[in-house]
C-alpha cells in the first residue's frame, strides 16, 4: 500500500559536475542547436544562473533539466527538457512548478522565457501554468531565422 513516506521515484536537484553526461545527452536529443559541454559548464559558474535536474532515483540518472536565471525580481527559463524515453510523464510539469515555487520564494515579480514560434508542445506546457504571449522577435534563433514568441507569468 502505498504511504505518504513512500520514497519519491524522481526528485528535484541543483546539477551537479557528474549530471553532465546526462544532460548533454538530452540536450542533443532535444534542440537543434544544442548547447556544447564549455557552455554548460560555464552556466553553472554563472553565480545568477541555476540548472536543475529532475533525477530519477532508482538509476541516480537524469531525466528532465531546467536552466534558468535569477535576476532582480525576473526569473528567466533558458532551457527545459525532457529525455524524449521520458516524456509525457509529468517532468517538465515538475520543474516548471518547481521553477514557481523558486521564483515565489525569491519575490520575484515576473517568469519570462522565448518559445519558438513551431513550439506548440512547450507553449501549450506554459499555457497550462497561466504564461501568456505578449510578443514576438523575429528570426531569434540564428540556426534557422525561427521567430521567438515571448512569454511570461506575472506573479500575484
Ligand atoms: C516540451 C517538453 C519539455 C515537455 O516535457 P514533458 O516532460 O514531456 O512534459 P509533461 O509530461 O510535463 O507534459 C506537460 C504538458 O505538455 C503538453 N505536452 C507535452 N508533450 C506533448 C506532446 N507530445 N503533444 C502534445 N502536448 C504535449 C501537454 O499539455 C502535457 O500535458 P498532458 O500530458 O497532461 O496533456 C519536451 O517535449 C521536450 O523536452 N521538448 C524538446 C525541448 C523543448 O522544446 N523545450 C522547450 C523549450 S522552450
Amino acid at each position: 500500500m502505498a504511504t505518504s513516506d513512500a520514497p519519491q521515484p524522481f526528485h528535484i536537484v541543483a546539477m551537479q559536475g557528474t549530471d553532465i553526461d546526462d544532460v548533454m545527452e538530452i540536450e542533443r536529443l532535444s534542440f537543434r542547436a544544442p548547447w556544447s559541454r564549455s557552455v554548460f559548464l560555464e552556466e553553472l559558474g554563472r553565480q545568477f544562473a541555476r540548472v536543475d535536474v529532475l533525477r530519477d532515483a532508482t538509476s541516480g540518472h537524469v531525466a528532465a533539466f531546467g536552466n534558468y536565471w535569477l535576476v532582480a525580481d525576473e526569473l528567466h527559463i533558458l532551457n527545459i527538457a525532457t529525455h524524449p524515453q521520458h516524456r509525457r510523464a509529468g517532468h517538465a510539469t515538475r520543474l516548471l512548478a518547481h521553477m514557481v515555487e523558486v521564483a515565489r520564494d525569491g519575490a520575484c515579480r515576473i517568469m519570462t522565457l522565448e518559445v519558438r514560434r513551431s513550439n506548440a508542445v512547450a507553449q501549450r506546457l506554459y499555457a497550462r501554468f497561466a504564461f501568456r504571449a505578449v510578443g514576438v522577435r523575429p528570426n531569434y534563433y540564428a540556426e534557422d531565422q525561427e521567430d521567438a514568441i515571448v512569454m511570461i507569468l506575472e506573479m500575484s
